[in-house]
């Protein structure tokens, strides 16, 4: 079967890498982009098609997926977690509600495969800080932790009661130069770049010893990609599969940057922000997506510093 690919919230950080790599494997008119809003005059999804749509408007989503003939969905449109303390009620309506739409698409037998992301942010203050295992204690404080921790249940009961094939990720901290991030807490390891280019100081809204899980865009597309193609008899997780690549704290990240611009200065003034990154682990343990599907990482803090900073 052709698989025809629509990708839910493709403007953002992670959509904008998604559909250029899809549309590269499988074929741009394969790969349907869409978003609440209508791109923007210098988008580089205009190499494909695209739709408007509002993921909470379940008809438009349902006759999309019968105009394009649709079998594969990646739902990346949410609220992420500084947005979301903002304003918890629309966060919960949006997160959940637009898995929802997506979930039943496949189980009325509309779709598929679905791809939902999930996040670090699923783990709380009680989870293990260090080396998180794939199973363990998970009580989130925020509510987009709470909104994660939910769809990684709801998935897994699609899967197991309806057989519906989703997959997931919990993302770490993406960094990446193609798109800006969309209001998490993990967004000033990207930020910082654009200051220290412009030969600005950089304010950060974390301390300087806040060690937080990352990872480089590319590694995490084709986690993405990987997991999608992976035989499903090898997948034993259907909530949500932890992935690890590198963790680091401003401090570090800073230092690196000043091997590139000596000069660069940082001031550190946390705020909300900080309650956040302190309830989320410093590291991740990955063991078991790489031992179902391979999952491996390629990026270091050298090698994603010396990326970022050609390319900003
Ligand atoms: P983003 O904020 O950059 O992009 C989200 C996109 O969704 C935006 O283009 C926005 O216009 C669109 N959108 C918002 N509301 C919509 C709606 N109602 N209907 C359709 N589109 C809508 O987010 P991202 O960083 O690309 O994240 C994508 C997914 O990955 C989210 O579920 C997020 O929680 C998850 N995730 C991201 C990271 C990260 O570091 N970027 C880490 C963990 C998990
Ligand atoms: N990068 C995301 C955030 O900070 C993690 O899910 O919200």
């Amino acid at each position: 079967m052709e698989r025809k690919v629509l990708i839910i919230g493709a403007s953002g950080q992670i959509g904008t890498e998604l559909v250029l790599t899809l549309r590269k494997r499988i074929g741009s008119n394969n790969v349907v982009a869409s978003d609440l809003k209508p791109l923007a005059k210098d988008s580089k999804l205009f190499n494909g098609p695209f739709e408007i749509l509002d993921v909470l408007d379940k008809e438009v989503l349902l006759a999309i997926v019968k105009k394009h003939e649709i079998n594969e969905v990646y739902l990346l449109a949410a609220l992420l977690s500084a947005t979301a303390e903002e304003n918890p009620m629309f966060a919960w309506k949006l997160n959940m509600e637009g898995l929802f739409n997506v979930l039943n698409l496949a189980k009325d037998n509309f779709i598929k495969k679905i791809f939902w992301p999930s996040s670090i942010a699923v783990f709380g203050p009680s989870s293990p800080k260090n080396n998180t295992p794939q199973q363990t204690v998970m009580e989130p404080t925020t509510v987009y932790g709470i909104s994660k921790l939910a769809g990684e249940r709801w998935c897994e009961y699609y899967f197991n009661k309806y057989g519906v094939d989703v997959r997931s990720i919990r993302y770490p901290g993406l960094i990446s130069f193609g798109s800006k991030p969309g209001g998490g807490t993990t967004d000033y390891a990207v930020d910082i770049f654009y200051k220290a280019k412009k030969g600005q100081k950089f304010d950060c809204f974390l301390n300087k010893d806040t060690a937080l899980p990352m990872m480089y865009m590319e590694d995490a597309i084709n986690a993405t990609l990987d997991l999608m193609d992976a035989k499903s008899s090898s997948l034993s997780v259907r909530s949500s599969y932890n992935i690890s690549a590198l963790s680091f704290t401003p401090e570090q990240l800073f230092d690196n940057i000043c091997h590139y611009f000596p000069k660069f200065e940082i001031e550190y003034n946390p705020d909300f922000r900080q309650t956040i990154a302190n309830s989320w682990p410093a590291s991740i343990n990955d063991d078991v997506a790489r031992n179902d599907w391979g999952w491996k990482s390629y990026f270091d803090l050298d090698k994603l510093c010396s990326v970022m900073i050609k390319n900003i």
